[in-house]
């Protein structure tokens, strides 16, 4: 495996060392998030190329599939290096409409820890989230059961560190007073910044933010004040986008997904960018 500097350097959170500049492995599932990827060997090279570039978070989740992506990290990946983790997530599951329902009944949230175990071939999992809210974003409601039922999967053995994920501020605070955490993962971008105290916060309390839908997910990010800094600094959008979250705060890690291998090398490539206060002062317009 061979070690480029990657953008951002890396973040150290428990006995975890993560590049900041990680990969969501959504993308790699079939249309709808279900189903195997269309391509199965160009799937299989972009998590390769995750490692060769010196990567060591990957973001995943059960229900990607449901379960065809945990396998295909595997297949790719199994034995993994030292300095890969996998993060994944539950709390959540599938339906025949490919829509993402609740569960997390402490039975659901077991079931669920022992098949990312077992898909990603692995004896621990270095971090889990709980998947809190639904599709439509985080919803105000009591984590504390679900939650203790990941803090006693973690006293079994089976998971290294918790986070929490689509969760308001106050479900923060309580799995906190559970349970230590070492990230959030919820939805932020440059035109969603709903989560901006959130994050100051997190920081001062040296808690990872991962922003997920880091380049606007299924609806691509797109602004003319966005478009204005990217033609003005020859980049693309895209890495604007990742150079801005990188420098928003040094607790954010990069989580962007893609099934495409160019598009995964221009995003390193790109996120490196270093944004000056006029860029940034124009990016903050988009979100607010
Ligand atoms: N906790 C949660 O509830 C939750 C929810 C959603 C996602 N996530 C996690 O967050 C990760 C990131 O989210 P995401 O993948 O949905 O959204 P994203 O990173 O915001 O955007 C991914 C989309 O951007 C495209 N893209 C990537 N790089 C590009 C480039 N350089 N030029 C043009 N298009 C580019 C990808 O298409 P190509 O494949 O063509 O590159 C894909 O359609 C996921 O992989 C997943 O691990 C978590």
């Amino acid at each position: 495996m061979s070690s480029p500097a990657l953008p951002g350097g890396t973040l150290l959170q428990g006995d975890l060392t993560l590049s900041r500049f990680g990969y969501g492995a959504m993308q790699l599932a079939g249309p709808g998030v279900m189903g195997p990827p269309a391509d199965r060997d160009a799937a299989l090279a972009v998590l390769r190329e995750v490692v060769e570039l010196g990567i060591t978070h990957i973001d995943t989740a059960g229900v990607y599939g449901p379960r065809f992506t945990n396998r295909l990290i595997r297949e790719a990946l199994h034995p993994y290096p030292e300095t890969l983790h996998v993060a994944t997530k539950v709390g959540a599951e599938r339906d025949e409409q490919g829509g993402w329902p609740p569960a997390r009944e402490p039975g659901d949230l077991r079931r669920a820890v022992h098949e990312n175990l077992e898909d990603l071939g692995l004896e621990v999992l270095d971090l889990v989230n709980l998947r809190l809210g639904n599709a439509m974003g985080p919803q105000p409601e009591s984590v504390a059961t679900a939650f203790e039922t990941l803090v006693e999967l973690r006293q079994e053995g089976l998971i290294r560190h918790l986070g929490v994920s689509n969760a308001t501020a106050e479900q923060v605070a309580e799995a906190r007073s559970i349970a230590p955490i070492v990230c959030v993962q919820n939805m932020y971008n440059l035109a969603h910044r709903q989560d901006d105290k959130l994050i100051d916060e997190l920081a001062d309390e040296g808690i990872a933010y991962v922003p997920f839908f880091p380049l606007g997910g299924f609806s691509p990010l797109q602004s003319s004040a966005l478009s204005a800094v990217a033609a003005r600094l020859n980049a693309t959008p895209m890495s604007v986008a990742l150079a801005w979250l990188l420098q928003r705060s040094p607790n954010i890690l990069l989580i962007p997904g893609t099934s495409s291998l160019a598009h995964l090398r221009e995003n390193v490539a790109g996120a490196g960018l270093r944004l000056s206060p006029e860029d940034l002062a124009e990016l903050d317009t988009i979100g607010r």
